[in-house]
């Protein structure tokens, strides 16, 4: 049932559990959404598919240092707590929320690091070597802290959820693992946290990164040469106004291999994905497309 008063919070992996427990002894099933928070219609799509999954939805919001480097956003990542919080009890879906400090998660003497080969290697690594081995970190503590039934992410980072489904398969965490599609603004730049550190000027340029990635998209289905592809793809985000490419590149979805050559119309029960990171000014922006 939908309720608009203000979730409770849970400041500690105790609170948590014990919160968790409740739900369960009263016979519910538990979904949990994990986010940094800031949150937007996004986030508040995967509420309402963890609605639709589970009895009760749990939603944490922790702005995890560990998949931040030295240089990176950590402190001035936009963090809105009470806004937050109410952006979720006028969703009327979330029944707890979760809202540790840094000091709960990675106490005095914590020395523990989660590593997922394979998958988190490459495309968004190639420059932030450090980001998935704290985001498995932090998931793995996140699943443990809680125990729900199912957890859900956005297909916006589609590497963080292929390292993700990795890391509960490899540790047999009892968890379903659900990733929801992007959900984009209408001129389809897909929403996330760090739009809101674009000029009015470079905002209007990012809507080429979609645009882009449905050209190459397209060309890969058609049979093209995937590399031609991709470096002509490369080449308009530049004459778009993009500073820099991290990458474009084609990925099967599963294990995120790459697509090289032309993609023959055989291969279309191994799904591919378009995906790219790109940069105006110092703002990074990724997103990926299916190829159909
Ligand atoms: O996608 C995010 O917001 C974060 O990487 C996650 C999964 C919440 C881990 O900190």
């Amino acid at each position: 049932m939908k309720s608009t008063a203000l979730p409770p919070v849970a400041r500690s992996p105790g609170e948590l559990r014990a919160e968790v427990a409740a739900l369960r002894a009263a016979g519910a099933s538990v979904a949990l959404v994990p986010t940094m928070g800031s949150l937007h219609a996004g986030h508040l799509a995967l509420v309402r598919r963890a609605a639709e999954m589970a009895d009760k939805v749990v939603v944490s919001i922790f702005v995890n240092p560990t998949q931040f480097a030295p240089h990176e956003d950590f402190d001035s990542y936009p963090r809105h707590f009470e806004n937050d919080r109410a952006s979720l009890a006028a969703e009327g879906l979330t029944h707890l929320v979760y809202y540790p400090g840094v000091g709960d998660m990675y106490p005095e003497g914590f020395a523990t690091q989660v590593s997922v080969s394979g998958v988190s290697e490459g495309l968004c690594a190639t420059t932030r070597p450090h980001f998935f081995d704290g985001v498995a970190l932090v998931v793995a503590k996140l699943l443990n802290q809680c125990r729900p039934d199912v957890a859900l992410f956005g297909e916006k980072d589609f590497q963080q959820l292929q390292v993700i489904r990795r890391l509960v398969a490899d540790l047999d965490i009892g968890v379903r693992i659900e990733g929801v599609p992007i959900v984009r603004e209408p001129d389809g730049l897909a929403l996330s946290s760090r739009n809101a550190y674009l000029t009015e000027e470079q905002r209007a340029r990012a809507a080429h990164l979609p645009r882009v990635l449905a050209r190459v998209a397209g060309r890969v289905a058609m049979g093209e040469d995937v590399g031609i592809a991709c470096r002509e793809g490369i080449d308009e985000l530049f004459e778009a106004g993009f500073d820099k490419v991290d990458y474009l590149e084609v990925r099967r979805e599963a294990d995120l291999s790459p697509v090289l050559g032309r993609r023959a119309p055989d291969q279309t029960h191994r799904p591919a994905r378009v995906l790219a990171a790109a940069h105006l000014g110092r703002t990074r922006l990724i997103d990926n497309m299916p190829v159909q």
